[in-house]
Formats: C-alpha cells, structure tokens, sequence
C-alpha cells in the first residue's frame, strides 16, 4: 500500500489543495467546520480508488483531481450526519463535530458540503458523472434510513445486513470505480466491471469496518469501539453470534442490545463470546469472499502495475486496522 500511496502522492496533494481552496463560504461557521473534519486525516480511499480506476482506464485529462475532491465531500458530508445519528463522539481521531458544536451545526454543514459537490458536479457539464453521483446519494440515504428502521431488529437477515452496506457504503466506493471509467471514455464493459469491483471492495470495506468496531485499537482507529453494540446495530458478527450462540447466551445478549444503559463489562462479555463463537473470524472470511469477487472482476482488465495497485487496495480493505 505504501507503493501505490506514494504513487499516487502527486495526484492526491492536489485534490487536497481543490479540497481546501473549495471551503470559502462567507459563512464562518461553515469554512471552520468543514476543515475541521477534512483535515482530521481521513485515509481518502474514496478518492484513491477514483484515481486509480481513471488510470487503469488510461485517462489522460485532468477532471479526476475534482471529481476527487467531490467524491470526498459527499463522503465528508455522510459522516457528519452520521456521527449525528450515532450519537458519535470521536471521528478520525479527534472530537466528532457535534461534540464541539453541535447536531444541528453538524447537519447543516453536512447539508452544505452536499450541496458544493453538487455544484462542482454540475460544473463539469457530464451527465453521466451527474446521474451517478445523484443515484449514489439517494442509495446512500436509503442506507441510512434502513439501518436506522431495522436498529434492535433481533429478526434481522444476513440479506437485510447486506442491504444495508450495500447501500450505505458499497455505492460510493462503487460509483468512485465507475467514475474513473466515465471520465476516461471507457467502453461499457470495463464501466460495469469497475462497477462490480468497487462494489464487492465497499461491501469488504463495510465488513471489515463492522468487525473493527467489536476488536480494533482504539487509538488506531480514531473512532470509539463497540458503538454499534451500544447503538443496537446488529451487524456481522453481532448476527453470526446471534445466530451460532446457546439459549442462555442468547437471553443475555438480547438483554445488553435491548437494555437502556450500556457498560464496558457488556462489550467484554460480548467479544468474549464472539471470540469463543469465531463471529469475527467468520465476518473477516465473508469480508475476503468479497475482495475474491472485486478480483475476478478486476482480472477483465490486461495486467498492469494499475490493475495490481486496484488489487492490493482490495486486500488493504481487510487487513487495515483504521
Ligand atoms: C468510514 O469511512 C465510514 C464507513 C463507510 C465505514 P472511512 O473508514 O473511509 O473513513 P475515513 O474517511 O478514513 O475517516
Ligand atoms: C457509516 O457506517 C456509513 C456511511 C455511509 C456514513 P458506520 O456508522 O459503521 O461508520 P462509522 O463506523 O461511524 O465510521
Ligand atoms: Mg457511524
Ligand atoms: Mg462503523
């Protein structure tokens, strides 16, 4: 990864700088905030992988810096309101937005940081980049909304939690491949197998991110653990523990989703079981099926020191420990 990171180096100050010279609102409130999250270092894979994509297609122009930069704020704009609406504290590394200035500080940039990528978007006169950035953040918002109407849904299916990512993260990681092959002309074929490959890499990307939040390094991964146990988001393993554990494990586990208060002693107890019931190692290997998949939809593609770096950004989505 430290290969294809400074490879790209050029290309990504660059989108850092369209980044930072786009955050001028008049509005003060506005330009602090936004820099505030932009530059608590968020990894910009979103960004890389649109770099990478327009490059395997052979993109010569100079609109993928922006369309970077787009790609990014709309993902900016999607954890301010998401930290919002899960009660977050800590986003990358530092304190979440809302903490220093509020829920509806944080909504409202989120709003405005949506409304600039549009406004760029538009400015690029591409319908077709237009058409998909929308879909996206419809898919996104449905996501969203999913996850929120099936929060304590002890009833919940591996095919509702797949929906859920699906849509909520797999969509922007996919449309970002997709997008490096509109803007470099690429034929159908290539569009749509770059399609399918960012969608299995966001489905991993999403797993990987689910079981980091029962057994990471807090420290590393700049966000608080065990969030989605306290906010009763049954994901990945939570479900395969669910599913896999005895009768009285089970009364427990309800009670600790369902229970009003939370403790640490509950997130011990529920990684204890996760550990003696492998959930995380049978999310991890579901997680890897889906970089397998992003692969077989890459190998289209000839062999190219691109497609490899695509590749190894795939294995990189499971293996990250932030
Ligand atoms: C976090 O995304 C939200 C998810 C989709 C899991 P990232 O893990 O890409 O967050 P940053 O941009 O690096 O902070
Ligand atoms: C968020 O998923 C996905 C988005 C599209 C915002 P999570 O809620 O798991 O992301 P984190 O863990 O807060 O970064
Ligand atoms: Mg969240
Ligand atoms: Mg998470």
């Amino acid at each position: 990864m430290d290969n294809i990171w400074s490879d790209c180096k050029g290309d990504l100050e660059e989108v850092e700088q369209h980044i930072k010279k786009s955050l001028d609102s008049e509005v003060a409130i506005i330009t602090t905030v936004a820099h505030h999250i932009l530059n608590g270092g968020g990894k910009r894979i979103r960004p890389l992988l649109l770099i990478l994509s327009a490059r395997l297609c052979a993109y010569t122009g100079g609109s993928h810096i922006a369309l970077a930069g787009i790609v990014e704020f709309i993902h900016t704009a999607t954890l301010l309101h998401d930290d919002v609406i899960d009660n977050e504290k800590i986003r990358r590394g530092i304190s979440a937005a809302r903490v220093l200035w509020g829920n509806r500080e944080s909504i409202l940039v989120g709003d405005y940081l949506y409304t600039l990528a549009m406004c760029q978007a538009v400015m690029m006169e591409n319908i077709e980049v237009n058409y998909l950035l929308s879909a996206t953040c419809r898919k996104m918002t449905e996501g969203e909304t999913l996850q929120l109407v099936h929060n304590n849904n002890l009833e919940l299916t591996e095919a509702n939690y797949f929906q859920i990512i699906e849509y909520k993260t797999a969509s922007l990681i996919s449309a970002c491949c997709r997008l490096g092959g509109i803007i470099a002309g690429a034929p159908d074929v290539e569009k749509n197998a770059l399609t399918r490959f960012g969608q299995n890499l966001g489905l991993a990307f999403q797993v990987a991110d689910d079981t980091l939040d029962y057994v990471a390094d807090r420290k590393r991964l700049g966000k608080s653990l065990g969030k989605d146990l306290k906010e009763g988001k049954i994901t990945l393993p939570l479900l395969h523990l669910l599913q896999n554990c005895n009768e009285k494990e089970k009364k427990s586990l309800k009670e600790i989703i369902l229970g009003r208060k939370f403790f640490q002693k509950d997130l011990a107890y529920v990684i204890g079981l996760m550990e003696k019931h492998g959930s995380t190692h049978y999310a991890l290997a579901q997680a890897k099926t889906f970089v397998n998949r992003a692969k077989e939809e890459s190998s289209l593609f000839k062999d190219s020191r691109h497609r490899q770096a695509l590749e190894a950004v795939a294995d990189y989505v499971i293996r990250r420990d932030h």
